[in-house]
């Protein structure tokens, strides 16, 4: 089966970045010149995939507001002969068919995903989550996730190698080695300390899921922090569905943390043809 929905959880409170995110919902934070979360939307459409769930929570309708169409700012845009921002706003209103669920309570990431189950029915789905931008030269992030789902027809994992020492804030997983980059998935736990982590390969906020995973949420015990962890669920489902790790290609920016995204604004901004050569400049006469 296709691919062809992705959830984007973004219900999640951001304390880890108040005081900036007690009016601003974390997913909205600014890298260079748009917030997080239309990276992530924009890795989705670029994959191929169009119709999108964003999960989201009281307090958050910013977000709906930033992918809705603003008439009163295009006709200014327009009358302003403000062209090329205009077409960028229209791009963005216009880039995907979004979708919108709201999370009740704060039960957790897996009970955030187990909010999308009738938007999703019974196909395979992606998800990605909005801490983690992955910078990809290639192939976006997501699309080879998808390509793997396409090859194998199992649930595909995202991960990569964080330092021993992180594991603590990872799902991990163990794996025996099936292809170029690719595991068949043996076990996983959710956020190990480092002594009881099965390996260094982190799950990194991309999935694409098997609809069974649905089911699975719904008889999920609280985990780690009191929470339904996806992990848990995922490591419910590895017990009668084949699940495959994908060690893709691409700079990982972990955006929920200040230093990850400080990281993720200044290496945008070396990026971004409008702003590269003053800030690189201004970089090098700091150093
Ligand atoms: C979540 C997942 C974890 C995953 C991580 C990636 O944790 O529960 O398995 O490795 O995202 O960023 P969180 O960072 O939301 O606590």
């Amino acid at each position: 089966m296709k691919v062809k929905k992705a959830i984007i959880p973004a219900a999640g409170l951001g304390t880890r970045f108040l005081p900036a995110t007690k009016a601003v919902p974390k997913e909205m934070l600014n890298i260079v010149d748009k917030p997080a979360l239309q990276y992530i939307v924009e890795e989705v459409v670029a994959s191929g995939i169009e119709e999108i769930l964003i999960i989201t929570t009281r307090n958050k309708e910013m977000i709906q507001n930033h992918f809705d169409k603003s008439f009163e700012l295009e006709i200014k845009l327009g009358q302003a002969g403000k062209t090329e921002m205009l077409n960028e706003m229209v791009r963005i209103s216009d880039m995907a068919d979004i979708h919108y669920v709201r999370q009740k309570e704060p039960k957790g990431l897996g009970h955030a995903v187990g909010c999308a189950r009738t938007f999703v029915g019974d196909e395979p789905f992606a998800v990605l989550l909005g801490d983690d931008i992955v910078y990809s030269q290639g192939k976006p992030c997501l699309r080879q996730l998808v390509e793997v789902y396409e090859k194998y027809g199992d649930s595909v994992l995202g991960v990569q190698t964080v330092p021993h020492e992180e594991t603590s804030k990872y799902g991990i997983i163990a794996g025996e080695k099936i292809g170029d980059r690719t595991y068949r998935v043996t076990y996983m736990i959710e956020k190990p300390n480092p002594k009881e982590a099965p390996s260094d390969m982190a799950i990194l906020g991309r999935y694409v899921l098997d609809a069974d995973i649905f089911e699975i949420i719904r008889n999920t015990p609280k985990g780690k922090g009191g929470e339904i962890q996806l992990t848990d669920a995922m490591k419910i489902l590895l017990k009668s569905h084949r699940m495959i790790a994908y060690d893709f290609i691409g700079r990982r920016y972990d955006t929920g943390n200040k230093q990850g995204y400080l990281e993720a604004t200044v290496e945008y901004a070396l990026r971004h043809p409008g702003v590269k050569d003053g800030f690189g400049e201004y970089l090098k006469s700091l150093v």
